[in-house]
């Protein structure tokens, strides 16, 4: 019976062991540079989509402004952002939370902005018009109702989401 040995010459054990050595020492210098690299991606959302805007005993029948800021994460540069919702009690009791923006250009729209049209809300940068419920009035400048957010109210406390389109009417 042959014995096969298997040998190493001194040349190739020195190879292996750089070879692992350097290996070693690549991984450990890239992988901190890939994980800062996709960092983001691997960050968990923050808590949902729903935000605190408002106690419900505070929302009338008069569609009032109310304001909340988000902290908003792009890539690395994280940032406060403001936003707005015109909200409101309908006839119904329910409540309605418009989007401020115009669906025409983007501008800022006021409820009852316009002094002859107390019961709308009113567009300044081309006099666009929104009845009530946000539906577009029709022959002025916007082509569609204001956006709804999305609600819930928990334990007396308006929640907001998204704001949701709801399409052309003329
Ligand atoms: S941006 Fe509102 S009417 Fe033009």
């Amino acid at each position: 019976m042959s014995e096969k040995k298997q040998q190493v010459s001194r040349r190739q054990f020195l190879n292996y062991t750089l070879t692992g050595v350097g290996g070693f020492m690549a991984a450990g210098m890239l992988a901190p540079m890939v994980r800062f690299a996709i960092d983001p991606v691997l960050q968990a959302s923050s808590g949902g989509d729903m935000h605190a805007v408002v106690d419900v005993s505070e929302i009338t029948t008069e569609p009032q402004r109310f304001d909340w800021t988000i902290e908003q994460v792009d890539a690395w540069y994280t940032s406060d952002v403001t936003h707005s919702a015109w909200v409101y009690k309908d006839d119904n009791d329910e409540i309605v939370a418009l989007s401020p923006t115009c669906k025409h250009l983007g501008c800022a729209v006021n409820w009852a902005g316009d002094p002859d049209h107390p019961d709308q809300f009113f567009c300044p940068c081309h006099e666009g018009r929104y009845y009530k419920d946000g539906v577009n009035v029709p022959n002025t400048p916007p082509n569609a109702a204001l956006d709804l957010f999305e609600f819930e109210v928990r334990e007396g406390t308006l929640y907001l989401g998204n704001a949701i389109e709801r399409g052309g009417d003329n």
